[in-house]
Order: C-alpha cells, then structure tokens, then sequence
C-alpha cells in the first residue's frame, strides 16, 4: 500500500470491536458521529472518496450512493445478515462487493423468536401490565389463560440457519413437531428433526406456530396476506423476526382484530419503524423494535466480521461472507 490510506466511512456508531479492526489494519475509519440515521444528503455527501462503507439496515445503497461515492469505492460491508437494502445489481454493475453478517446472529435471533412465541403463547406482555397496573386482585382459575408448546406442531417458513436454529430449541427443547417450507426441501434437516416438508397451504394449514425466516426478495413481499391468514388456525400464532414486508401488516392486523388466528409476536415491520393503525392496541399482538441480533455478544461480532471483510477485500483478497443475488 503507498502511504495513502484507504478511507472507510461507517454510518453510525456500532461496537468499537469492529472500529479497533479498522484501525490497526491502517486504514483511515470515520464513524458517522449522527445519533440517528444519516440524511440522504449527509450520507452521500460523506460517502465521496471512501474506499469501504460500513453501512446498516436502515441505509439505502444504490446506484445514485455508489456514484456518489466514486469509481474508487470497493466494498459495502453491511451490518446485518439481510441485504434488502442493497440494489445487489447495482453493486454488480460496479463491481462493488458486498458482504453480510451470517452465522454470527443466528442463536441470537434464534433466541428472539423462541421469545416471541413464548411471549404471545404465554401472555407474558399482557399480564406484565395487569399486574403492574394493580389489576392482580388474587389467583384464579381462568385468569391469562394461554396456549402450550410442548408437542405442538412448528411451521418454520424459510430453513437457513435462524429457521435451523429455531428447529432445534423447538424440537429438542420443546419436543414440538416440525414442518417446513422452503423453495428447497433439506434431508438432512428432515432426519435430524424429525421433520416434515410441506407446501406453503399445507404448513399454513397445520401449524400451530408459525416462524418466518426468509429474506426479503420480490417473490417473498406479502409472502403472508390474506388468504394465508384465512388458511391458519384459529388458535396459532405467527412470529415474524425475518423483515416486516413479508407479512400484509394491514390483514394481519384484521385477523388479529377478528380473533381469526391467536397471537403474533413481531419483531420486523411494514413500514419501520411505523406501525399499522390498530395494530399497537391489540393485547394479543407482541411487538418488538428490531432487536433480533440486539445482544452485546451478537452486536460485537457483527462489528468484527464486517470490519474482516472489509479488511480482505482493501487488501485485494476474497470476502469472507460475501453476499450473491439470489
Ligand atoms: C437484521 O435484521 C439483520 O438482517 O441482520
Ligand atoms: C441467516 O443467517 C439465515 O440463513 O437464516
């Protein structure tokens, strides 16, 4: 390297772990010192000369970033294992690579799910504000009655590693039954967990939980409208910890007020960080602000694995998580 340093531009303030990579690796990190996501026009005034961007979920990166970034520009490493952000042909066009956070996220996400059906099954949100707000006059028989898990059949919409991930707590942890739906069936999967592949009615159709795990492309926008709701149990639940566009919030909203299905537990949104009207008064939905890979541990290593990508490919070597259009 000549006695210029490569200069990477981080979009916000994420663990120091990954800064401190950056550092001692030679190159020249600014870390956006806005508390909140970058403006536009900030964003893109701040991009121009750098040779990597750190970018997050909530920063678009297309061709009018890149451009503006310049011809110079190699790499956007983005904090988060999902890519919709991303214009992926965009980057291509420019031959920009682009990498993600796999692996290091997924027992925390994981985690997050199984916490969200737990919470809807359970009631946990709801009770919590009976009890504080004084309403617990004494045990009874009938009070916050909830729904069990243990032998209860799992749909897990989407096999990766969080769908993987959620399997195993469920059937070794749970003893639940597990069917799934992917664009590809997994043997593998299926003898390890006893599992069953189903088409998309047919898991909609049996599950008593449902747990959505995959990325957000064209083909999988209101994956969940509708119809799927209408196909669901009356008493299952559907958890979302994948991307809020997936499910038609607004449907999902009506099943919920119509009591046609039990409970959801969100944690994504169609249109972060707004809700739906209606949706924030229904007891029965539990919601969460995006926190799926929210843990010091998970955060910390997601700055690591974006700083050693960035790190490979300033120094002309291959990625070591990058992302491929799908
Ligand atoms: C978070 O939503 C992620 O994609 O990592
Ligand atoms: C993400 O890591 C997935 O494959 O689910």
């Amino acid at each position: 390297m000549s006695d210029q340093k490569f200069k990477v531009f981080v979009t916000r303030k994420i663990p120091d772990t990954g800064i401190k990579l950056l550092k001692q690796a030679g190159f020249q990190a600014s870390v956006s010192s806005f508390d909140g996501v970058l403006p536009r026009p900030d964003l893109l005034k701040k991009v121009k000369g750098v040779d990597a961007i750190l970018s997050l979920l909530t920063d678009k990166m297309d061709a009018e970033l890149m451009d503006a970034a310049g011809p110079q520009l190699k790499i956007i490493a983005n904090y988060a294992v999902g890519t919709d952000n991303i214009n992926l042909d965009d980057a291509a066009a420019r031959n920009i690579t682009i990498t993600n956070t796999p692996g290091v996220l997924t027992e925390a996400v994981a985690e997050l799910a199984f916490a969200l059906m737990m919470s809807a099954a359970r009631r946990i949100p709801e009770s919590d504000q009976f009890t504080r707000k004084g309403k617990y006059k004494g045990w009874a028989p009938m009070m916050m009655l909830g729904s069990e898990l243990h032998h209860k059949i799992l749909g897990i919409i989407g096999l990766g590693r969080i769908g993987s991930a959620v399997a195993e707590r469920a059937f070794f942890g749970f003893k639940m039954k597990i069917i799934y739906y992917d664009v590809k069936r997994n043997e593998e999967f299926e003898q390890k967990f006893q599992a069953e592949y189903r088409g998309l009615p047919g898991l909609l159709r049996d599950a008593d939980f449902i747990s959505i795990h995959v990325p957000l492309i064209p083909e999988t926008k209101h994956l969940i409208g509708k119809n799927e709701l209408k196909i669901m149990k009356k008493t299952a639940y559907l958890i979302n910890t994948s991307r809020g566009p997936i499910i038609d919030e607004a449907a999902l909203v009506d099943a919920l007020k119509k009591k046609r299905i039990a409970g959801a537990g969100l944690d994504v949104y169609e249109n972060e960080p707004k809700l739906s009207p209606g949706l924030k008064d229904l007891p029965s939905a539990v919601l969460t602000p995006h926190t799926g890979s929210a843990t010091i541990e998970t955060r910390s290593a997601m700055a690591e694995l974006a700083a050693k990508n960035i790190i490979e490919v300033l120094n002309g070597r291959a990625p070591l998580t990058p992302v491929k259009k799908p």
